[in-house]
Protein backbone atom coordinates (compact mmCIF):
# COMPACT_ATOMS: atom_id res chain seq x y z
CA UNK A 1 0.00 0.00 0.00
CA UNK A 2 0.77 3.72 0.27
CA UNK A 3 2.81 3.09 3.34
CA UNK A 4 4.88 0.87 2.38
CA UNK A 5 5.81 2.83 -0.98
CA UNK A 6 6.32 5.58 1.21
CA UNK A 7 9.31 3.51 3.40
CA UNK A 8 10.73 2.22 -0.13
CA UNK A 9 10.94 6.05 -1.04
CA UNK A 10 12.86 6.70 2.21
CA UNK A 11 15.13 4.39 2.16
CA UNK A 12 15.84 4.96 -1.16
CA UNK A 13 16.75 8.68 -0.56
CA UNK A 14 18.35 7.10 2.34
CA UNK A 15 20.46 4.90 0.28
CA UNK A 16 21.23 7.19 -2.86
CA UNK A 17 22.22 9.99 0.36
CA UNK A 18 24.65 7.45 1.42
CA UNK A 19 25.91 6.93 -2.25
CA UNK A 20 26.38 10.54 -2.54
CA UNK A 21 28.23 11.46 0.45
CA UNK A 22 30.42 8.47 -0.26
CA UNK A 23 30.95 10.30 -3.68
CA UNK A 24 32.06 12.80 -2.30
CA UNK A 25 34.58 11.33 -0.66
CA UNK A 26 35.86 9.11 -2.70
CA UNK A 27 37.87 11.67 -3.68
CA UNK A 28 39.83 12.38 -0.98
CA UNK A 29 40.58 8.41 -0.54
CA UNK A 30 44.16 8.50 -2.45
CA UNK A 31 45.38 4.93 -3.77
CA UNK A 32 48.36 3.95 -3.41
CA UNK A 33 49.73 4.56 -7.11
CA UNK A 34 48.21 8.16 -6.53
CA UNK A 35 50.93 8.41 -3.40
CA UNK A 36 53.51 6.85 -4.99
CA UNK A 37 52.85 9.86 -7.47
CA UNK A 38 52.75 12.54 -4.64
CA UNK A 39 56.11 10.80 -3.66
CA UNK A 40 57.80 11.04 -7.26
CA UNK A 41 56.77 15.09 -7.58
CA UNK A 42 57.98 15.46 -4.16
CA UNK A 43 61.05 14.41 -5.73
CA UNK A 44 61.14 16.54 -8.58
CA UNK A 45 60.31 19.94 -7.00
CA UNK A 46 63.54 18.46 -4.36
CA UNK A 47 65.87 18.70 -7.15
CA UNK A 48 64.63 21.79 -8.45
CA UNK A 49 64.66 23.73 -5.26
CA UNK A 50 68.54 22.53 -4.76
CA UNK A 51 69.76 23.39 -8.40
CA UNK A 52 70.93 26.47 -9.05
CA UNK A 53 69.22 27.01 -12.38
CA UNK A 54 65.81 26.50 -11.29
CA UNK A 55 66.15 27.47 -7.82
CA UNK A 56 64.51 30.89 -8.49
CA UNK A 57 61.01 29.44 -9.92
CA UNK A 58 61.38 26.48 -7.79
CA UNK A 59 58.17 25.99 -5.29
CA UNK A 60 60.26 23.76 -2.75
CA UNK A 61 62.57 26.30 -1.71
CA UNK A 62 65.45 23.91 -0.12
CA UNK A 63 66.82 26.62 1.61
CA UNK A 64 70.12 26.46 3.45
CA UNK A 65 70.40 26.61 7.23
CA UNK A 66 74.12 26.75 7.71
CA UNK A 67 73.57 24.29 10.17
CA UNK A 68 76.43 22.16 9.24
CA UNK A 69 76.20 19.89 11.71
CA UNK A 70 74.29 18.02 14.68
CA UNK A 71 75.09 18.57 18.31
CA UNK A 72 77.67 16.35 20.06
CA UNK A 73 77.37 17.04 23.37
CA UNK A 74 80.02 19.74 24.04
CA UNK A 75 77.18 22.26 23.87
CA UNK A 76 77.30 24.74 26.81
CA UNK A 77 76.18 27.55 28.73
CA UNK A 78 73.21 29.75 29.09
CA UNK A 79 70.87 30.58 26.29
CA UNK A 80 67.59 32.77 25.40
CA UNK A 81 65.03 31.17 23.06
CA UNK A 82 62.21 32.77 21.15
CA UNK A 83 59.53 30.72 19.37
CA UNK A 84 57.62 32.73 17.10
CA UNK A 85 55.15 30.94 14.58
CA UNK A 86 53.67 27.96 16.07
CA UNK A 87 50.51 27.58 18.28
CA UNK A 88 51.88 29.96 21.01
CA UNK A 89 54.81 32.58 21.46
CA UNK A 90 57.52 32.09 23.48
CA UNK A 91 59.93 33.32 25.16
CA UNK A 92 62.70 31.06 26.89
CA UNK A 93 65.76 30.88 29.21
CA UNK A 94 67.87 27.38 28.10
CA UNK A 95 70.54 26.13 30.64
CA UNK A 96 72.68 23.67 28.93
CA UNK A 97 75.77 21.47 30.60
CA UNK A 98 77.80 19.74 29.08
CA UNK A 99 80.32 16.68 30.33
CA UNK A 100 79.58 13.38 31.90
CA UNK A 101 76.06 13.85 32.59
CA UNK A 102 74.24 16.41 30.00
CA UNK A 103 71.58 18.67 31.57
CA UNK A 104 69.22 21.12 29.85
CA UNK A 105 67.13 23.21 32.11
CA UNK A 106 64.54 25.20 30.51
CA UNK A 107 62.42 28.05 32.11
CA UNK A 108 59.43 29.55 29.66
CA UNK A 109 56.59 31.74 29.36
CA UNK A 110 53.79 32.15 26.53
CA UNK A 111 52.90 35.40 25.20
CA UNK A 112 49.79 35.96 23.36
CA UNK A 113 50.10 37.97 20.02
CA UNK A 114 47.28 39.50 19.35
CA UNK A 115 45.51 39.56 15.87
CA UNK A 116 46.48 42.83 15.41
CA UNK A 117 49.73 42.79 15.67
CA UNK A 118 50.14 39.81 13.85
CA UNK A 119 48.12 41.38 11.08
CA UNK A 120 49.73 44.79 11.98
CA UNK A 121 53.01 46.37 10.60
CA UNK A 122 56.26 44.62 11.38
CA UNK A 123 57.64 47.46 13.73
CA UNK A 124 54.45 46.91 15.67
CA UNK A 125 55.16 43.10 15.43
CA UNK A 126 59.00 43.22 16.72
CA UNK A 127 58.43 46.30 18.99
CA UNK A 128 55.85 43.17 20.65
CA UNK A 129 58.43 40.75 20.63
CA UNK A 130 60.70 42.72 22.43
CA UNK A 131 58.38 43.99 25.04
CA UNK A 132 57.67 40.04 25.51
CA UNK A 133 61.45 39.35 26.11
CA UNK A 134 61.72 42.55 28.49
CA UNK A 135 59.15 41.25 30.02
CA UNK A 136 60.30 37.66 30.62
CA UNK A 137 63.94 38.97 31.97
CA UNK A 138 62.20 40.66 34.69
CA UNK A 139 60.26 37.49 35.55
CA UNK A 140 63.36 36.30 35.59
CA UNK A 141 65.17 38.42 37.34
CA UNK A 142 67.88 38.80 34.84
CA UNK A 143 67.68 42.08 33.19
CA UNK A 144 70.85 42.63 32.66
CA UNK A 145 72.41 39.77 31.52
CA UNK A 146 73.75 39.73 28.29
CA UNK A 147 72.76 36.47 27.03
CA UNK A 148 73.23 34.94 23.54
CA UNK A 149 69.82 34.22 21.44
CA UNK A 150 68.36 32.12 19.31
CA UNK A 151 65.39 32.95 17.51
CA UNK A 152 62.71 30.42 16.77
CA UNK A 153 60.98 32.08 13.35
CA UNK A 154 59.37 29.01 11.73
CA UNK A 155 58.66 31.07 8.42
CA UNK A 156 60.65 30.71 5.19
CA UNK A 157 63.76 32.54 5.07
CA UNK A 158 66.80 33.12 3.02
CA UNK A 159 69.34 32.83 5.25
CA UNK A 160 72.99 33.85 3.85
CA UNK A 161 74.30 33.15 7.59
CA UNK A 162 73.65 31.77 10.60
CA UNK A 163 72.31 35.20 11.91
CA UNK A 164 70.65 36.16 8.58
CA UNK A 165 67.66 35.25 7.39
CA UNK A 166 65.22 37.28 4.39
CA UNK A 167 61.99 36.77 5.23
CA UNK A 168 60.71 35.14 1.62
CA UNK A 169 57.01 34.60 2.62
CA UNK A 170 54.36 35.62 5.22
CA UNK A 171 52.59 31.88 5.89
CA UNK A 172 50.10 30.67 8.47
CA UNK A 173 47.92 33.70 10.35
CA UNK A 174 51.37 36.12 9.71
CA UNK A 175 50.83 39.10 7.60
CA UNK A 176 52.51 41.89 9.57
CA UNK A 177 53.25 44.51 6.57
CA UNK A 178 56.86 45.16 5.75
CA UNK A 179 58.85 42.47 6.70
CA UNK A 180 58.97 40.74 3.48
CA UNK A 181 62.33 40.88 1.62
CA UNK A 182 63.88 41.41 5.16
CA UNK A 183 66.46 40.39 6.86
CA UNK A 184 64.28 39.21 10.25
CA UNK A 185 67.38 39.58 12.54
CA UNK A 186 68.06 43.07 11.68
CA UNK A 187 64.28 43.56 12.55
CA UNK A 188 65.19 42.22 15.92
CA UNK A 189 68.28 43.79 15.88
CA UNK A 190 66.60 47.23 15.43
CA UNK A 191 63.33 46.51 17.67
CA UNK A 192 66.24 45.64 20.50
CA UNK A 193 67.99 48.98 19.82
CA UNK A 194 64.55 51.11 20.11
CA UNK A 195 64.09 49.31 23.57
CA UNK A 196 67.65 50.17 24.47
CA UNK A 197 66.98 54.01 24.36
CA UNK A 198 64.28 53.14 27.06
CA UNK A 199 66.09 51.03 29.07
CA UNK A 200 70.09 51.44 28.66
CA UNK A 201 70.53 47.97 30.20
CA UNK A 202 68.52 46.43 27.65
CA UNK A 203 71.20 43.97 25.35
CA UNK A 204 71.00 40.94 23.34
CA UNK A 205 73.06 39.73 20.60
CA UNK A 206 71.08 37.54 18.26
CA UNK A 207 73.19 35.05 17.34
CA UNK A 208 71.06 32.35 15.08
CA UNK A 209 67.54 32.38 13.36
CA UNK A 210 66.42 28.79 13.34
CA UNK A 211 63.15 27.09 11.79
CA UNK A 212 61.30 25.15 13.94
CA UNK A 213 62.08 21.96 11.81
CA UNK A 214 65.61 22.48 12.38
CA UNK A 215 65.37 22.76 16.31
CA UNK A 216 63.33 19.65 16.15
CA UNK A 217 66.27 17.55 14.19
CA UNK A 218 68.59 19.38 16.85
CA UNK A 219 66.78 18.25 20.04
CA UNK A 220 66.20 14.64 18.97
CA UNK A 221 69.76 14.79 17.40
CA UNK A 222 71.31 15.67 21.05
CA UNK A 223 69.84 12.43 22.24
CA UNK A 224 69.86 10.54 19.39
CA UNK A 225 72.64 11.23 17.03
CA UNK A 226 71.04 8.86 13.82
CA UNK A 227 68.38 11.64 13.69
CA UNK A 228 68.72 13.93 10.53
CA UNK A 229 65.89 14.96 9.41
CA UNK A 230 62.80 17.49 11.36
CA UNK A 231 59.36 17.07 10.89
CA UNK A 232 56.72 19.40 11.66
CA UNK A 233 52.74 18.77 11.23
CA UNK A 234 51.23 21.23 13.14
CA UNK A 235 49.52 24.01 12.71
CA UNK A 236 51.80 24.11 9.37
CA UNK A 237 53.39 21.57 7.46
CA UNK A 238 57.87 21.36 7.23
CA UNK A 239 60.43 18.77 7.02
CA UNK A 240 64.14 19.35 7.51
CA UNK A 241 66.89 17.21 6.56
CA UNK A 242 70.76 17.09 6.33
CA UNK A 243 71.90 17.45 2.60
CA UNK A 244 75.05 17.34 1.19
CA UNK A 245 76.93 20.24 0.64
CA UNK A 246 78.01 19.92 -3.29
CA UNK A 247 73.97 18.94 -3.98
CA UNK A 248 73.19 22.65 -2.44
CA UNK A 249 74.15 24.14 -5.54
CA UNK A 250 73.45 27.57 -4.08
CA UNK A 251 75.66 27.26 -1.06
CA UNK A 252 79.48 27.34 -1.96
CA UNK A 253 82.25 24.39 -1.26
CA UNK A 254 81.45 20.58 -2.20
CA UNK A 255 81.98 19.36 1.50
CA UNK A 256 80.35 18.36 4.24
CA UNK A 257 76.53 18.39 4.99
CA UNK A 258 74.00 21.09 5.29
CA UNK A 259 70.37 21.13 7.04
CA UNK A 260 68.17 22.15 4.69
CA UNK A 261 64.97 23.84 5.53
CA UNK A 262 62.25 22.01 2.64
CA UNK A 263 59.33 24.07 3.33
CA UNK A 264 57.67 21.31 1.23
CA UNK A 265 54.22 23.60 2.69
CA UNK A 266 54.38 25.25 -0.95
CA UNK A 267 55.00 21.95 -2.42
CA UNK A 268 52.13 22.13 -5.27
CA UNK A 269 51.69 25.74 -5.66
CA UNK A 270 53.00 25.34 -9.34
CA UNK A 271 49.67 23.15 -10.18
CA UNK A 272 51.36 19.79 -9.72
CA UNK A 273 49.52 18.67 -6.81
CA UNK A 274 46.06 19.72 -8.99
CA UNK A 275 44.64 16.98 -10.25
CA UNK A 276 44.40 15.34 -6.50
CA UNK A 277 43.01 18.79 -5.06
CA UNK A 278 39.23 19.11 -4.82
CA UNK A 279 37.14 21.65 -4.91
CA UNK A 280 36.87 21.82 -1.39
CA UNK A 281 40.39 22.41 -0.96
CA UNK A 282 40.46 25.11 -3.33
CA UNK A 283 37.60 26.81 -1.85
CA UNK A 284 40.00 26.77 1.62
CA UNK A 285 42.88 28.37 -0.33
CA UNK A 286 40.39 31.29 -1.63
CA UNK A 287 39.35 31.56 2.05
CA UNK A 288 42.96 31.77 2.79
CA UNK A 289 44.95 34.98 3.75
CA UNK A 290 47.88 33.46 0.94
CA UNK A 291 45.64 32.03 -1.66
CA UNK A 292 47.11 30.58 -4.09
CA UNK A 293 50.18 29.70 -1.83
CA UNK A 294 51.07 26.79 0.64
CA UNK A 295 48.70 24.23 -1.20
CA UNK A 296 50.32 21.02 0.26
CA UNK A 297 50.30 22.83 3.23
CA UNK A 298 46.72 23.82 3.09
CA UNK A 299 45.91 19.76 2.83
CA UNK A 300 47.91 18.40 5.85
CA UNK A 301 48.37 21.00 8.44
CA UNK A 302 46.46 21.39 11.51
CA UNK A 303 45.52 25.14 10.48
CA UNK A 304 42.97 23.89 7.64
CA UNK A 305 41.99 20.40 7.93
CA UNK A 306 39.16 21.69 10.00
CA UNK A 307 38.82 24.30 7.43
CA UNK A 308 38.63 21.51 4.86
CA UNK A 309 36.37 20.21 6.79
CA UNK A 310 33.97 22.56 7.45
CA UNK A 311 34.10 23.09 3.70
CA UNK A 312 32.87 19.93 2.73
CA UNK A 313 30.15 19.92 5.74
CA UNK A 314 29.06 23.20 4.58
CA UNK A 315 28.28 21.80 0.90
CA UNK A 316 26.70 18.44 2.22
CA UNK A 317 24.30 20.65 4.15
CA UNK A 318 23.39 22.47 1.14
CA UNK A 319 22.40 19.07 -0.57
CA UNK A 320 19.89 18.49 2.24
CA UNK A 321 22.32 15.75 3.89
CA UNK A 322 22.90 17.19 7.05
CA UNK A 323 21.72 19.80 9.66
CA UNK A 324 18.30 19.42 8.02
CA UNK A 325 19.63 21.39 5.26
CA UNK A 326 20.35 24.17 7.78
CA UNK A 327 23.31 26.71 7.57
CA UNK A 328 24.20 27.79 10.60
CA UNK A 329 26.05 30.82 11.30
CA UNK A 330 28.71 28.79 13.25
CA UNK A 331 28.95 26.45 10.18
CA UNK A 332 29.75 29.89 8.40
CA UNK A 333 32.75 30.63 10.95
CA UNK A 334 36.42 30.49 9.62
CA UNK A 335 38.49 28.25 12.02
CA UNK A 336 35.84 26.60 14.39
CA UNK A 337 37.12 23.32 13.95
CA UNK A 338 40.65 23.65 15.80
CA UNK A 339 42.79 20.05 15.49
CA UNK A 340 41.95 20.14 19.60
CA UNK A 341 38.09 19.53 18.31
CA UNK A 342 39.19 17.17 15.33
CA UNK A 343 41.25 15.30 17.46
CA UNK A 344 38.15 14.72 19.87
CA UNK A 345 35.65 14.01 17.53
CA UNK A 346 38.07 10.96 15.92
CA UNK A 347 38.67 9.25 19.30
CA UNK A 348 37.22 5.87 19.37
CA UNK A 349 36.81 6.20 22.66
CA UNK A 350 34.26 8.30 22.21
CA UNK A 351 30.30 7.44 22.02
CA UNK A 352 28.52 9.03 19.21
CA UNK A 353 26.49 10.83 21.52
CA UNK A 354 29.88 12.21 22.93
CA UNK A 355 30.62 13.50 19.45
CA UNK A 356 27.09 15.45 19.16
CA UNK A 357 28.02 16.90 22.62
CA UNK A 358 31.03 18.40 21.17
CA UNK A 359 29.35 19.83 17.57
CA UNK A 360 26.85 20.95 20.20
CA UNK A 361 29.57 23.25 22.05
CA UNK A 362 30.72 24.58 18.70
CA UNK A 363 26.80 25.30 18.25
CA UNK A 364 25.71 23.11 15.85
CA UNK A 365 22.79 21.18 16.71
CA UNK A 366 23.13 17.35 14.70
CA UNK A 367 21.19 14.22 15.02
CA UNK A 368 22.63 10.99 15.50
CA UNK A 369 23.23 10.72 11.90
CA UNK A 370 24.71 13.86 11.38
CA UNK A 371 27.29 12.82 13.93
CA UNK A 372 28.30 9.21 12.14
CA UNK A 373 28.88 11.71 8.85
CA UNK A 374 31.13 14.48 10.43
CA UNK A 375 33.07 11.87 11.78
CA UNK A 376 33.73 10.20 8.88
CA UNK A 377 34.05 13.46 7.08
CA UNK A 378 36.64 14.41 9.69
CA UNK A 379 38.20 10.82 9.66
CA UNK A 380 38.41 11.37 5.44
CA UNK A 381 40.54 14.05 5.56
CA UNK A 382 42.54 13.48 8.37
CA UNK A 383 43.48 10.53 6.67
CA UNK A 384 44.58 11.91 3.31
CA UNK A 385 46.77 14.50 5.29
CA UNK A 386 48.56 11.79 6.77
CA UNK A 387 49.16 10.26 3.89
CA UNK A 388 50.30 12.85 1.57
CA UNK A 389 52.64 13.95 4.53
CA UNK A 390 53.76 10.43 4.43
CA UNK A 391 54.56 9.94 0.84
CA UNK A 392 56.39 13.78 1.26
CA UNK A 393 58.44 11.90 4.27
CA UNK A 394 58.99 8.83 1.84
CA UNK A 395 60.79 11.19 -0.99
CA UNK A 396 62.86 12.96 1.92
CA UNK A 397 64.60 9.67 3.20
CA UNK A 398 64.85 8.15 -0.45
CA UNK A 399 66.28 11.42 -1.40
CA UNK A 400 69.21 10.34 1.53
CA UNK A 401 69.56 7.27 1.23
CA UNK A 402 70.48 8.15 -2.68
CA UNK A 403 72.67 10.42 -1.51
CA UNK A 404 74.46 7.95 0.24
CA UNK A 405 74.91 5.30 -2.11
CA UNK A 406 73.13 2.82 0.08
CA UNK A 407 70.42 -0.09 -0.60
CA UNK A 408 69.29 0.10 2.84
CA UNK A 409 68.80 3.23 5.05
CA UNK A 410 68.75 3.30 8.98
CA UNK A 411 67.07 6.53 9.97
CA UNK A 412 65.72 8.59 13.03
CA UNK A 413 63.10 11.30 12.18
CA UNK A 414 62.39 14.11 14.98
CA UNK A 415 59.12 15.20 15.30
CA UNK A 416 56.82 17.61 16.52
CA UNK A 417 53.49 19.42 16.33
CA UNK A 418 50.14 19.47 17.55
CA UNK A 419 48.40 17.58 14.93
CA UNK A 420 51.09 14.73 14.89
CA UNK A 421 50.81 15.01 19.18
CA UNK A 422 47.44 15.13 19.78
CA UNK A 423 45.37 13.65 16.85
CA UNK A 424 44.27 9.69 17.67
CA UNK A 425 45.21 8.43 13.83
CA UNK A 426 47.76 10.78 11.93
CA UNK A 427 50.98 9.53 13.41
CA UNK A 428 49.66 5.54 12.96
CA UNK A 429 48.87 6.70 9.49
CA UNK A 430 51.59 8.49 8.67
CA UNK A 431 54.06 6.37 9.81
CA UNK A 432 52.07 3.21 8.02
CA UNK A 433 52.31 5.13 5.11
CA UNK A 434 56.52 5.97 4.90
CA UNK A 435 56.42 2.31 5.78
CA UNK A 436 54.78 1.32 2.63
CA UNK A 437 55.70 3.90 -0.24
CA UNK A 438 59.78 3.92 1.13
CA UNK A 439 60.03 -0.16 1.58
CA UNK A 440 63.87 0.22 1.36
CA UNK A 441 64.01 2.52 4.57
CA UNK A 442 63.90 1.91 8.55
CA UNK A 443 62.48 5.18 9.65
CA UNK A 444 62.40 5.54 13.41
CA UNK A 445 60.43 8.35 14.79
CA UNK A 446 61.35 10.32 17.83
CA UNK A 447 59.23 13.08 19.21
CA UNK A 448 60.45 16.01 20.16
CA UNK A 449 60.24 17.62 23.24
CA UNK A 450 60.35 21.19 23.51
CA UNK A 451 62.26 21.48 19.83
CA UNK A 452 61.99 25.42 19.20
CA UNK A 453 63.03 26.16 22.36
CA UNK A 454 66.29 23.28 22.79
CA UNK A 455 66.73 23.39 19.71
CA UNK A 456 67.33 27.23 19.45
CA UNK A 457 69.41 27.32 22.39
CA UNK A 458 71.44 24.42 20.90
CA UNK A 459 72.08 25.91 17.37
CA UNK A 460 73.12 29.77 19.48
CA UNK A 461 75.54 27.27 21.34
CA UNK A 462 77.46 25.83 17.90
CA UNK A 463 77.04 29.64 16.78
CA UNK A 464 78.76 30.71 19.80
CA UNK A 465 81.48 27.78 19.50
CA UNK A 466 81.94 29.00 15.56
CA UNK A 467 82.40 32.35 16.20
CA UNK A 468 85.12 32.24 18.99
CA UNK A 469 86.65 29.99 16.69
CA UNK A 470 86.53 32.30 13.99
CA UNK A 471 88.01 35.21 16.05
CA UNK A 472 90.71 33.31 16.46
C1 LIG B 1 55.03 26.86 7.69
C2 LIG B 1 56.32 27.68 7.61
C3 LIG B 1 57.52 26.81 7.91
C4 LIG B 1 57.32 26.08 9.23
C5 LIG B 1 56.01 25.30 9.21
C6 LIG B 1 55.73 24.59 10.54
O1 LIG B 1 55.04 25.92 6.67
O2 LIG B 1 56.43 28.27 6.34
O3 LIG B 1 58.70 27.59 7.97
O4 LIG B 1 58.39 25.20 9.46
O5 LIG B 1 54.94 26.18 8.94
O6 LIG B 1 55.62 25.50 11.58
Amino acid sequence: GKGAAMVTAVAYRLTDQARQIQETLAEFRLSKSQLLEVKKRMRVEIERGLKKESHKEATVKMLPTFVRSTPDGTENGDFLALDLGGTNFRVLLVKIRSGKRRTVEMHNKIYAIPIEVMQGTGEELFDHIVHCISDFLDYMGMKSARLPLGFTFSFPCHQTSLDAGILVTWTKGFKATDCEGEDVVELLRDAIKRKEIEEPEFELDVVAIVNDTVGTMMTCAYEEPTCEVGLIAGTGSNACYMEEVKNIEIVEGTEGRMCVNMEWGAFGDNGCLDDIRTKYDQAVDENSLNEGKQRYEKMCSGMYLGEIVRQILIDLTKRGFLFRGQISETLKTRGIFETKFLSQIESDRLALLQVRAILQQLGLDSTCDDSIIVKEVCGTVSRRAAQICGAGMAAVVDKIRENRGLDHLDITVGVDGTLYKLHPHFSRIFHQTVKELAPKCDVNFLLSEDGSGKGAALITAVGCRQRELEAQ
